[in-house]
């Protein structure tokens, strides 16, 4: 097990290129179920959810090779049970449920277990499906899913009490593609990674419109076909830079970004009393630091809103700018976790009922901290490039599930850090 000492204080400077989307990937690669030809799906970032998600095609019988970036999946042959030990590994992994279940009438899958960053049910990709005809049962910790005589279209409405959901639209749009008529799905998800799904699926030769608004209509189809396609740049590696670059940078330059997709980020940074600004063709920011920074208020909501994935960072970044600042995260109201361990290097954070509350202090100092998941890891990072002395960042594996060389893009940054054996 990794893990990371930053040695505090060195200012980030320089360019470095973002990877492709994570949260993207993860259902487009699972989307190649839908079809027995080959997909052939560039800029996939190498981490170890995505790594999870190739080993869980390979091990449902798809033919998969990955090079630079490049995963090409061929699912001629494909089985209907998705393995325990891989799909617990990673809660992502429920997003072969749609494809399996349209492709082979019948899939197991198995219930995810508990998440640090709150309670993450499935009802809500359970109810979609079963409106398309799905009949749903669970045995032995698995979810099994059947269909017969394949599925129908329906109107769906996947509004839950905290908002639209992410791989709930994904999984029944998927599912959809091959269902016999129209879908309607009503209260969806319109995050950039579910129009990347969507226009994966089109080019497969899926007929989806309305996707990146609240209505998606899905005429089905009899069948897919093999495609090639370039996944969208990760707007939350990019926005965890941004604010990487906010509380530690001297000019920091990020290349292959979307403007598009950074709206609320960029907004928050300049609320924050920082300097963003982004190329004519919206592919690169530069992020300097305000001279006079300032502490805001958040809210977290779905897209085009302020995402719930960059609230730890902002945490981290607003824990040493001057005020008070007043963060609500209304989409997973537990995931407050790194404020406890940004308290250990110094921080004033009181944190309840979904809300933290933070006091800027002037400065953070190092301690030993514990990774307790992927952004929380991220913000440990960022906290620690200003801190004085050497931060110790425990349970690395955290981070390196969703951000592709992390280190190696930060010391490309001039940052003075080094991963070891813990
Ligand atoms: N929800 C339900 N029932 C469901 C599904 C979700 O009540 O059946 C609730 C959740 O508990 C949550 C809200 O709906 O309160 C939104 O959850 P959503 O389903 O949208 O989350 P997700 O699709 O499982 C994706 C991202 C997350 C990101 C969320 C919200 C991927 C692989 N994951 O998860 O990313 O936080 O959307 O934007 O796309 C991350 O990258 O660190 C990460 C956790």
């Amino acid at each position: 097990m990794d893990k990371l000492l930053v040695h505090g204080g060195t200012p980030l400077q320089g360019a470095i290129n973002i990877s492709g989307s994570k949260n993207a990937s993860l259902p487009i690669l699972a989307a190649a179920i839908l079809t027995g030809e080959d997909c052939l799906i560039n800029r996939v970032p190498d981490v170890s959810d995505t790594n999870y998600m190739v080993q869980i095609l390979s091990a449902l019988g798809a033919d998969v090779e990955r090079y630079s970036g490049t995963v090409r999946i061929s699912c001629a042959e494909i089985s209907e049970e998705a393995p325990y030990d891989l799909v617990r590994r990673m809660r992502a992994s429920i997003c072969v449920m749609g494809p399996l279940l349209a492709r082979k009438r019948r899939a197991v899958v198995s219930l995810p277990g508990g998440c640090i960053i709150g309670d993450r049910p499935v009802d809500l990709h359970l109810r979609g499906l079963e409106a398309l005809g799905a009949k749903v049962e669970f045995e032995g910790g698995n979810m099994i899913l059947t269909a017969p005589d394949g599925l129908r279209g329906a109107e769906i409405d996947l509004r839950g009490t905290h908002g639209p959901t992410v791989l709930g639209t994904d999984n029944v749009m998927m599912a959809a593609t091959l269902a016999d008529g129209l879908t309607v799905i009503e209260s969806a998800a319109a995050e950039p990674e579910v129009i990347d799904l969507a226009n994966f699926l089109n080019a497969m030769g899926a007929k989806i419109t309305g996707a990146g608004t609240t209505r998606i209509e899905i005429e089905g189809v009899k069948e897919l076909h093999g495609v090639r396609h370039t996944v969208i740049p990760d707007r939350i590696e990019a926005g965890t830079f941004m604010a990487a670059a906010a509380l530690a940078g001297e000019g920091v330059t990020l290349r292959r970004v979307c403007q598009e997709h950074l709206k609320a980020i960029t907004a928050a940074l300049v609320k924050a009393g920082h300097q963003v600004q982004f190329n004519p063709t919206g592919d690169t920011c530069t992020i300097h630091r305000g001279a006079d920074p300032k502490g805001c208020d958040l809210i977290t909501s779905p897209y085009p809103g302020y995402p719930t994935d960059m609230q730890a960072q902002m945490t981290a970044l607003l824990a040493t700018t001057p005020g008070i600042s007043v963060i609500k995260d209304t989409i997973f109201p537990q995931r407050f976790m790194h404020c406890a361990e940004l308290k250990r290097m110094g921080a004033d954070i009181t944190v309840d009922n979904g809300t933290a509350v933070i006091r800027g202090v002037e400065k953070l100092s190092a301690a030993p901290v514990m990774a307790s998941d992927l952004r929380a890891s991220a913000a440990l990072v960022l906290a620690a490039l200003t801190a004085k002395g050497t931060t110790a960042i425990n349970r690395l594996y955290h981070i390196d599930r969703g951000y592709e060389h992390i280190d190696e893009k930060l010391l490309m940054l001039g940052a003075n850090l080094e991963r070891v054996k813990a």
